[in-house]
C-alpha cells in the first residue's frame, strides 16, 4: 500500500445515530485524526449532528466519497448496510473504520475483503474491547501459558433491551438489517472468545423468541469446541431485565480469568489472585448502547491510522471481523 506524505487522516462519519457520537469523540481525541464531516440518509439528522460537532455535513454518502479531502470513513450505519457502504467507500479510494458486525453473512465479508485487496485500502472492524487494558492483561496471561491448559471458555451475555428499543427504530429487530442478537449485541462476546481462546466449532445451539416481537430469536445458547480442545458455551438474551454485565470466563489447569465487561473480576494464577482493574472506563453496555466510553474506540482508530500512514500492523483486520460473523452464522444454522 502506498504511504501518505502527511501525519494525519481526514475522516468523515456516515450514519449519525447512537454510535456516531462515540466515533466523533474518539476522532476529536486523536492528534493524528481530523474530523471533517458527517452524512446520513436523513439529511436533517446529519446537519443537526454536524452543527453539534462543529463539522460540516455532506449532502449524501456519494458526495462524501467524491470529496478528495476525505481519506477515511467511519461507517456507523445499521448493520445491514455495512457491506454495501464499505464496498462503496473502498471503491472510492477511502480507508474504512467499519462498525461491528463486519457484515451479516460470510459472502458479504468476502466481498469486502476483495474490495480491500482490489483497491489496496485498509479496513478495520470495530471490536473496541480488545483495546481494553484488562483484556490485554488476560490475553497475555493466556498466551504466555500462565493459565496452563485451557479447558473451558464461555461468554454470558444477559442483556436487557426494552420493547421500545426495537419498536422505535425501524431497522432493529429485522433479520436483514440487525442480524439477530448475536450479530448485534452478542458479536462483542463472540469476538472476545475467538480472540482469547482461538477458533471454535459449534457443537449445537438452541434459540427461542421468548419476549420480544422481532424477526429472530431473542434468546440463544450454543455449545462450542475450540481448536485447542477446550469446551465452552455462549448464552445471549436481550430479555434479561435489568441487564447483567457481560461475563467471559477462561478456565485453565493452572489459572483462570473472569472478565466482567472489559474489567478483570478475577485473574488467578497458581493460587495467587491478581486484581488489576486498570480500566476506569466502560467499553460495553448491558442495558444502554449509548453508555460506552470512547477510549477503546480511540485506541482502535489510532492503530488503524498508524497502519495506514506508517504500515504498522493493523490489530483488527477483515479476517478477524469475518471470523466472528462465520461463527455466529454457524450458531444460527445449528439453532434452526
Ligand atoms: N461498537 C459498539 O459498541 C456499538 C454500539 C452501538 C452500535 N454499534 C453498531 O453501530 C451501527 C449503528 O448503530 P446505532 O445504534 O448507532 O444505529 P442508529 O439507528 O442509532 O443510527 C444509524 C444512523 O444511520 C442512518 N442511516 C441508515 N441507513 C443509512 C444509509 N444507507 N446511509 C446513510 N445513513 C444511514 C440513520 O438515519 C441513523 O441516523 C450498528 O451496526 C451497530 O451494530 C456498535
Amino acid at each position: 500500500m502506498r504511504k501518505m506524505n502527511k501525519d494525519y487522516l481526514n475522516f468523515g462519519i456516515v450514519g449519525c445515530g447512537t454510535v456516531a457520537s462515540i466515533h466523533a469523540e474518539a476522532l476529536k481525541s486523536l492528534n493524528n485524526a481530523r474530523f471533517i464531516s458527517v452524512t446520513d440518509s436523513n439529511l436533517s439528522k446529519a446537519r443537526e449532528f454536524a452543527q453539534k460537532q462543529g463539522v460540516w455535513a455532506h449532502d449524501s454518502f456519494e458526495d462524501m466519497l467524491n470529496d478528495p479531502e476525505i481519506d477515511a470513513v467511519c461507517i456507523c450505519t445499521p448493520s445491514g448496510f455495512h457491506a454495501e457502504n464499505a464496498i462503496r467507500a473502498l471503491n472510492a479510494g477511502k480507508h474504512v473504520v467499519l462498525e461491528k458486525p463486519m457484515a451479516l453473512n460470510t459472502q458479504d465479508c468476502e466481498r469486502i475483503k476483495e474490495a480491500c485487496a482490489k483497491n489496496r485500502k485498509l479496513l478495520t472492524v470495530i471490536s473496541q474491547l480488545r483495546f481494553s487494558n484488562d483484556v490485554v492483561t488476560v490475553k497475555e496471561a493466556i498466551d504466555s501459558g500462565k493459565l496452563g491448559k485451557i479447558v473451558m471458555c464461555s461468554a454470558y451475555m444477559k442483556y436487557w433491551r426494552s420493547p421500545e428499543y426495537y419498536s422505535d427504530v425501524s431497522w432493529r429487530g429485522t433479520f436483514a438489517f440487525d442480524g439477530g442478537i448475536l450479530m448485534n449485541q452478542g458479536v462483542h462476546g463472540v469476538d472476545m472468545l475467538l480472540y482469547l481462546a482461538g477458533n471454535a466449532k459449534v457443537i449445537n445451539s438452541k434459540g427461542k423468541r421468548l419476549f420480544h416481537d422481532i424477526e429472530f430469536d431473542d434468546t440463544v445458547i450454543s455449545m462450542l469446541e475450540f481448536e485447542s480442545g477446550a469446551l465452552g458455551v455462549i448464552e445471549a438474551s436481550t430479555c434479561a431485565y435489568p441487564g447483567l454485565e457481560r461475563r467471559i470466563e477462561i478456565i485453565g489447569t493452572t489459572g483462570s480469568a473472569v472478565l466482567i465487561e472489559n474489567m478483570i473480576d478475577k485473574l488467578i494464577i497458581d493460587n495467587n489472585t491478581v486484581i488489576t482493574k486498570e480500566n476506569l472506563f466502560k467499553c460495553g453496555s448491558a442495558n444502554n448502547p449509548a453508555s460506552i466510553d470512547y477510549v477503546c474506540h480511540a485506541r482502535q482508530i489510532d492503530n488503524f491510522i498508524r497502519a495506514v500512514l506508517y504500515g504498522e500492523k493493523l490489530f483488527i483486520d477483515t479476517e478477524d471481523g469475518a471470523k466472528a460473523v462465520a461463527l455466529i452464522e454457524k450458531i444460527y444454522a445449528a439453532a434452526l
